[in-house]
């Protein structure tokens, strides 16, 4: 149905994330409660930032990122975003 995953970075407070939802259950909210618990999982485990890299054509993914409080920055590659948080 869908998979979120937070990878730590050895040495440091910071995590990745990635997540799919299957196209059949996307549009119905799943994607944004699973990243809101991969966040509550983050200050469980005392994390600082948890980001991840988006194309820059993936709407979707940059909406549930903002509404659950990232922030979306421009990087060195033209067709690819940063979505951030500080916890
Ligand atoms: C990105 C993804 C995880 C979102 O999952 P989801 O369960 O559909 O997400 P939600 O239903 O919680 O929210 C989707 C939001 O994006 C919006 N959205 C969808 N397509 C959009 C588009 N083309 N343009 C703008 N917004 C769009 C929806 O309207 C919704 O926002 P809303 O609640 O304000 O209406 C899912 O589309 C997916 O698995 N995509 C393929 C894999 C991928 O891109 N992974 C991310 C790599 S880091």
């Amino acid at each position: 149905m869908a998979v979120a995953r937070l990878s730590k970075l050895h040495g440091t407070h910071e995590a990745e994330f990635g997540m799919i939802v299957s196209d059949r259950y996307q549009g119905q909210g799943l994607g944004t409660r699973l990243l809101d618990c991969l966040l509550t999982v983050g200050r469980q485990e005392h994390l600082d930032h948890i980001s991840a890299e988006i194309l820059c054509e993936n709407r979707a993914m940059q909406r549930v990122c903002e509404k659950v409080g990232f922030q979306l920055h421009r990087t060195s590659e033209a067709d690819v975003l940063k979505a951030a948080i500080v916890l």
